[in-house]
């Protein structure tokens, strides 16, 4: 009798065990090219859901979709990243290919004046700048993707 409950407890255990273990990353075709051109952000950006923004840059895990200049733990978004901000620019699809090729120049637009920027990169390849948004599309809901 004991045995048996002892058992039993032991099969729970080690159903429990396997649930809690991380959910492995399993990402549309789509985005797969994306996760290699991140490469090159990530001497500034970080990827990983729940790890802190760096100083060099905000955590991009659920960038897409979210409002510009907004990431908490990042507090020094520039002079042109806040004016966006302001005036409400959301990361969707094209915001975010029109930043990459050219951030200085994005937001030169967006404000609609010479603005102080703070990302010192250019993406030039159309088709990376693509497969990067395919890329932080997909990973967004998927704490376990980075
Ligand atoms: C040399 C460092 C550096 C590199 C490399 C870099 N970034 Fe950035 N990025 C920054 C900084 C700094 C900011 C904040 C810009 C500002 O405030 O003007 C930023 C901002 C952003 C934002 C807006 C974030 C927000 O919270 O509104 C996006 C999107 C972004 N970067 C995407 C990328 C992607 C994608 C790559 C790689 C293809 C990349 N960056 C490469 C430094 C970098």
């Amino acid at each position: 009798m004991l045995l048996k409950s002892m058992m039993a407890g032991l099969a729970v255990a080690v159903v429990a065990a396997g649930t809690a273990a991380a959910a492995e990353c399993v990402l549309p075709a789509d985005a797969q090219p994306g996760k290699a051109v991140s490469a090159q952000c990530k001497s500034c950006h970080i990827f990983e859901a729940d790890k802190p923004s760096r100083p060099t840059g905000p955590n991009l895990h659920d960038v897409f979709g979210r409002k510009a200049g907004t990431r908490a733990d990042f507090p020094k978004y520039s002079e042109g990243m806040q004016g966006a901000s302001a005036k409400g620019l959301v990361w969707t699809d094209d915001k975010i290919i029109e930043y990459l090729a050219d951030p200085k120049a994005f937001l030169a637009k967006v404000n609609g004046a010479d603005v102080k920027h703070a990302m010192f990169f250019q993406l030039k390849d159309e088709q990376k700048r693509k497969d990067m948004v395919a890329f932080l599309k997909a990973i967004k809901d998927k704490p376990e993707c980075n």
